[in-house]
């Protein structure tokens, strides 16, 4: 099963609020975006290998720990998922960053990717796969499905909010991703969106509506 990572942090659960909040408006809930990304990350990159080097002090010579590889990539679902790239990125300057677009198929309601464009080495890198939303979960597996199918075996999924419907689909398709989250939420309602939610994650950073 998925282990599921909700972080509780006071900066985090404040900056959720203002995120929420309705009357929050583009350019804040952009910043929000960002740093929450950046705050979330920091949990999220708990695992990266580090290696021992030796440097000297002003006071002397000693042993300290750096990240051993630069292998992560980070892979924003279009569009909401672009609002998150440039938090992590300011925490991992050296990774690589890969989209993938989806749609819902009118006839069969499933996700068929119509863009991607991922690092050449993209299976031997530690992905984290961004999406402010974890709704339906009905991309996120797509998403998943076709990083695996190039051969990449380690990958998280990163959220702002997540809706338990997405958590158990995520669980069933893809239990060896490690889900990160802000806040877990109550339901779906009708229309697929979170409740209470912020809204249109898409909308409110591009302010498209
Ligand atoms: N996508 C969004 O932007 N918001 C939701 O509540 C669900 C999916």
């Amino acid at each position: 099963m998925s282990e599921i990572i909700i972080l509780d942090h006071p900066l985090i659960q404040h900056k959720i609020t203002l995120i929420r909040d309705k009357n929050t408006q583009m350019k804040e809930f952009r910043e929000l975006v960002d740093e929450l990304s950046n705050l979330i990350s920091y949990e999220a990159t708990r695992e990266i290998e580090l290696k021992e080097i030796e440097i000297e002090t002003p006071i002397g010579k000693t042993k300290s720990k750096v990240i051993s590889g630069k292998n992560i990539a980070v892979i924003a679902i279009l569009r909401a998922g672009l609002g998150m790239v440039d938090g992590i990125l300011k925490l991992i300057p050296p990774a690589k960053v890969g989209h993938i677009g989806m749609y819902r198929d009118p006839d069969t309601l499933t996700p068929v990717e119509y863009y991607a464009k991922l690092p050449s080495d993209i299976k031997d890198r530690k992905v984290i796969i961004v999406d402010p939303m974890l709704a339906t979960g009905g991309t996120a597996v797509a998403c998943i499905d076709y990083i695996k199918k190039c051969g990449t075996v380690d990958i998280k999924f990163m959220c702002l909010i997540a809706a338990p419907e997405g958590i158990n689909m995520l669980q069933k398709y893809h239990p060896d991703v490690k889900i990160y989250a802000a806040a877990l939420d109550d339901r779906l309602n009708s229309h697929g969106y979170i409740v209470p939610g912020l809204g249109d994650a898409g909308d409110r950073l591009f302010g498209t509506k």
